[in-house]
């Protein structure tokens, strides 16, 4: 992301000699984006990171897509999806298209013997349940509820848990994913006028260097696959690094709401962007303050957008029945709004305490098979009166 950060030891130049302390020189790796056009690190190996040991066969993680023409208001039990073991087993993609997929998980164990590495796409992985360390090449992320993990592509990374009851709502997007650019001035600082700052991103602040040869099992996905690639050196060999390029934690709880007089448009809640997508926060806040004030949001036609939300916790002011973990997809094409008696219910209330995560794409979304395994299929249904 759009800020300045290193670790542990570099040299004073780039592209120097750079020795450890038995005379041998440090690897030196640019790990670019965009070619060597956009944001990038500069990172320095004990062991070089070309040495791989085997090649194991690669597999699909393809989403199956089983609509791919949707055109339907749809719901979508979220903590209905088994949970699993395995963190790459327990990734379930729900909702695709090529510029996002939405993906629910439900790991029970850290990763102990194998590292990932998407290397097609950035990664926005919201932490609804859980808590624990998220280990990366650039260093060590604690993490707790409501964070958003934004990990760029080409990131090694290893999820561990201190817990085992761990939800999580999952976004790759295989164009970069960035504050809004309302946000930042001409320099990348962020504005006064945003709803965080520099103090709430968690940049990794522990490198840990694993100097320890071996054989390393890192599973990269790209393309709808993964290449189980084993090297010969620890993934988290480096002893420095500096650069724009990392992983970093928001919390959607350092998310400061933007209200007014009268309701304020989803734009307000916006926390990034990315050229097809962006992703919002709702959180606790302040109703609007207009005596005559009607908090609960309008009728409104995504013409050129669909809408997913996904609830963690509160109750939602414009939806009945929604709880924990359901998503919500709300398609271009058709109008949606507040469910009846919501309208009513919201005017004079003084504040909401929804938390709720929202992806709005700019192209449809496709359902998978496993989507519409834990699909409510009556929501389409629901703005009847006296449903
Ligand atoms: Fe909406």
């Amino acid at each position: 992301m759009p800020h300045y950060h290193r670790l542990g030891h570099i040299p004073p130049k780039r592209h120097i000699t750079f020795r450890r302390p038995d005379g041998g020189l440090y690897a030196e790796q640019l790990v670019s984006t965009e070619g060597f056009s956009d944001l990038y690190s500069l990172v320095y190996h004990c062991h070089p990171p070309t040495q791989v040991l085997k090649i194991d066969p690669a597999y699909s993680v393809a989403p199956k897509v089983a609509d791919p023409d949707n055109m339907q208001h749809r719901l979508f039990k979220g903590f209905d999806v088994a949970p699993d073991d395995d963190y790459l087993d327990s990734r379930v993609p729900v909702l695709v298209n090529t510029d996002c997929h939405i993906s629910l998980a439900a790991p029970r164990q850290s990763m102990k013997d194998y590292f990932f590495k998407n290397s097609g796409a950035d990664e926005m992985i919201f932490i609804h349940r859980g808590e624990g360390i998220l280990k990366t090449m650039y260093g060590n992320i604690p993490f707790t509820p409501g964070d958003h993990l934004v990990i760029p592509r080409g990131v090694v990374y290893q999820f561990r848990f201190s817990s085992t009851d761990n939800r999580l709502f999952i976004v790759e997007s295989p164009q970069p994913l960035r504050f809004p650019k309302r946000y930042v001035n001409k320099a990348g600082q962020l504005l006064e006028n945003a709803p965080y700052c520099e103090r709430d991103i968690r940049k990794p602040q522990v490198l840990e260097t694993h100097e320890d040869k071996g054989d390393f099992l890192v599973k990269i996905k790209r393309d709808g696959k993964i290449w189980p690639y084993h090297y010969a050196a620890h993934p988290f060999d480096l002893i420095g690094w500096d650069g724009f390029h990392y992983p970093f934690a928001l919390s959607i709880h350092d998310f400061e709401p933007i209200t007014g007089r009268i309701h304020q448009p989803p734009p307000m809640h916006q926390t990034f962007e990315t050229p097809s997508f962006v992703v919002c926060a709702f959180v606790p806040r302040l109703y609007d303050y207009h005596p005559q004030a009607i908090p609960a949001p309008y009728n409104h036609s995504n013409v050129d957008s669909d809408e997913v939300l996904y609830y963690v916790d509160g109750d939602f002011m414009s939806r009945n029945d929604i709880k924990q973990g359901y998503i919500t997809l709300h398609p271009k094409g058709i109008v949606h709004g507040p469910h009846p008696g919501t309208v009513e219910r919201s005017i004079g209330a003084k504040e909401t305490k929804e938390l709720a995560v929202m992806i709005d794409t700019f192209r449809p979304l496709m359902i998978t098979e496993q989507a519409f395994a834990i699909e409510d299929p009556d929501y389409w249904r629901s703005w009847l009166e006296g449903k």
